[in-house]
């Protein structure tokens, strides 16, 4: 009973590669998209088709790159579907902005955008890649430029940028950025790259746990600030 609905899906994509010039319609997105299987419990991914590649687990989503082709489906896990329409319209809302990823299509749990290759700050941090004062300044240009749409960006951290192969910027996971409340994250990452990263004794390739200790310290404004 499990092997009908693959089968299908098979045929679909097939199809609508020759058809759509190797992208996908709504419909094959669509049955893409059913066959990741989260459990509702504990957000664990039970299984996805074979044409996908997991590339990132966010606090509310799978991404996966869908394979031979240059772009990504989220899949938001059970308790967020309502999420993909909301986060949609804020990609739709930045289209115009090159540091954000383009956005193709969505559905009532997912989104699919442009696959962005490169390392996101948490990884570069961790794997010992630099960040530079010019890669700050590009993402408070990114932010600037949307909050000139209107949108207010949250929810920026260092997972939710990413340094590409190309040495670019871009920003991922916008689905906070129409909340009012204020968020701090983002001046909260300046603070600790100029008061620690950025200074000669600072290593400057962090284990993961401690990176996770020095965002919370952070976070509960438990580091005092200076300068
Ligand atoms: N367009 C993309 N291209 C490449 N990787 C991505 C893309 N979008 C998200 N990712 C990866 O997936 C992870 C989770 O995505 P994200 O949108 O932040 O989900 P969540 O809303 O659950 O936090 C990111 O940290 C990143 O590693
Ligand atoms: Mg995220």
């Amino acid at each position: 009973m499990q092997k009908l609905p693959k089968l299908n899906l098979v045929l679909t994509l097939r199809y609508h590669d020759y058809t759509n010039e190797g992208g996908l319609i709504m419909e094959s997105y669509q049955a893409l998209a059913k066959t990741v299987l989260i459990s509702d419990k504990n957000n664990r991914l039970i299984h996805s088709d074979d044409s996908l590649t997991l590339v990132g687990t966010g606090r509310s989503a799978f991404v996966f790159k869908i394979k031979s082709s240059n772009k990504v489906i989220k899949i938001f896990f059970p308790r967020f579907a309502h999420i993909a329409s909301e986060e949609a319209d804020i990609y739709k809302l930045l289209k115009d902005i090159s540091y954000f990823p383009v956005i193709y299509e969505s559905g009532p749990n997912y989104i699919v955008m442009e696959f962005i290759e490169g390392l996101t700050l948490f990884q570069c941090i961790t794997q010992g890649k630099p960040v530079t004062p010019n890669h700050i300044n590009e993402v408070e240009d990114a932010l600037s430029l949307a909050s000139q749409k209107g949108l207010n960006p949250s929810d920026i951290h260092l997972r939710n940028i990413i340094i590409t192969s190309q040495d670019e910027i871009k920003i991922i996971d916008v689905a906070r950025f129409k909340q009012t409340k204020d968020c701090t994250q983002w001046d909260d990452i300046k603070k600790a790259y100029y008061q620690l990263y950025h200074k000669r004794f600072f290593p400057k390739k962090i284990p993961a746990p401690l990176l996770n200790t020095v965002a919370f310290l952070y976070k509960k404004k438990l580091i005092p600030t200076y300068g």
